[in-house]
């Protein structure tokens, strides 16, 4: 007896490399192709949005119905691998820091020209400045060229803001932008990403802000899925951030955190203490920040760009945290004064060159690690039944070319939600 066929509304044909993401899925998810569930001239088909057959172009007549309108694509022998999930992004801010960026050229410290007013602080008031209208143009035109470059979903941050009313204005920006865009966005309250210059002598009070004001009124509105801190000298230390995650955590907010940047001091044994859905940077990690965020799970964001666009040198130890079963995603950062791009296939050559992270190790890293890093690996991040038809065709027939082809855009086309978006 043949098996009832699937109807389907969606279809992708003849790729060359169906790159799914799919099968293994460990905590480490391997370093070889084996991790990746290649399936040579695969096909997929979706029906209202969700994925409902992976498998050999060969088999897909047998096992596929095609509904009257059905679009189909024919990906010519390219590679077709999951949307990539931007894990960890900045997108609306006024303003830029292009000036800034030209200090650092002359010699000047990030942290130099933080302590003499700019850095964030200075798009902070450039934020403040601006309108509702230019922040959220600004941001539609960041995002749109994210999209270009293949992230169908995107964790959004606020934190530009550092006052309860610009803080939610700026939540609720991306509330709107969510309704204009194609991706995917998941916002995160980032009330405490440096203590603003009002507080300066005051921190505490700060804190005191951010816990008792911005927290329950984000999380009430629903305008927040994550709570994120800023642990470092100069922003916050151990104790205020744990304050601030665990008041998020007691009003529903899951607990991501910036920690172990431009100093070590124990961020990562805060985020695993917390149980931290993400512990994001690690630059300067110790070796018992590697054991706690293992031992609790908590996926490990690697920001290299940040770490380049700061002409630093020490960037996070991934193979060190590969080795020890820390899951590691791969992210921009994007912001206008660490990382001021939105190619985030760019992320993958640095990695691999400067953290020696292998080809699939960076591939899962840009899509199902990086889903697992917001809380949605059951959705996006794979192309698996299930899952959301969120697909990628790019310019390439092997997937090695993907982090050695540098600096260019990888894309031919962007599928969201089972529809050509770009
Ligand atoms: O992730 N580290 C803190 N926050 C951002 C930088 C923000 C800024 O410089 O404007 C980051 O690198
Ligand atoms: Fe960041």
């Amino acid at each position: 007896m043949t098996p009832p066929l699937i109807t389907a509304d969606f279809v992708v044909r003849h790729a060359g490399e169906l790159v799914t993401c799919g099968a293994p899925a460990t905590a480490t998810a391997g370093t070889d192709d084996a991790a990746l569930g290649i399936i040579e001239d695969g096909a997929l088909a979706a029906a209202d949005g969700r994925i409902v057959w992976v498998g050999r172009d060969a088999d897909l007549a047998a096992a596929v119905a095609l509904a009257p309108a059905a679009t189909t694509l024919d990906a010519r022998g390219r590679v077709v691998m999951p949307g990539v999930v931007e894990c960890h992004t900045h997108a609306v801010f006024g303003g830029d820091r292009a000036g800034e960026f030209q200090m650092r050229v002359r010699g000047w410290s990030y942290q130099e020209i933080a302590a003499a007013g700019g850095g964030i602080m200075s798009t902070v008031l450039a934020t403040r400045a601006a309108s509702r209208e230019e922040l959220f143009e600004r941001g539609r035109l960041h995002l749109d060229r994210l999209l270009r470059y293949g992230a169908t979903t995107v964790e959004v941050k606020s934190g530009y803001g550092l006052t309860l009313e610009d803080e939610l204005r700026i939540l609720e920006i991306y509330r709107d932008l969510a309704e204009v865009v194609s991706q995917t966005l998941v916002p995160t309250l980032l009330g405490a990403h440096t203590v603003p210059a009002e507080y300066r002598g005051d921190p505490y009070g700060y804190v005191d802000l951010v816990v008792n004001e911005m927290i329950p009124r984000a999380a009430d509105r629903g305008l927040a899925r994550f709570c994120d801190v800023f642990v470092e000298e100069g922003a916050f230390t151990l104790e205020q951030a744990r304050r601030v995650l665990e008041a998020g955590v007691a009003h529903g907010l899951r607990p991501k955190a910036h920690v172990d940047q431009l100093t070590g001091g124990g961020g990562a044994e805060l985020a695993a203490a917390v149980g931290a859905v993400s512990a994001d940077h690690l630059d300067h990690v110790s070796d018992a920040g590697i054991a706690a965020l293992a031992a609790a799970g908590v996926t490990a964001v690697l920001l290299p760009g940040a770490v380049f666009f700061l002409g630093a040198s020490e960037y996070a130890p991934a193979r060190r945290l590969i080795d020890a079963g820390v899951r590691v995603a791969l992210s921009t950062d994007f912001n206008p004064g660490t990382c001021y791009t939105e190619n985030v296939f760019l992320m993958g050559t640095i990695a691999s060159m400067q953290m020696k992270m292998t080809a699939p190790e960076v591939i899962l890293a840009l899509t199902l690690n990086a889903a697992h890093a917001i809380g949605l690996a059951d959705e996006v991040g794979s192309l698996e039944p299930g899952k959301r038809a969120d697909i990628l065709i790019l310019d390439t027939t092997d997937h090695l070319t993907i982090p050695y082809h540098w600096g260019i855009n990888p894309v031919a086309t962007v599928i969201k939600d089972g529809k050509v978006v770009a």
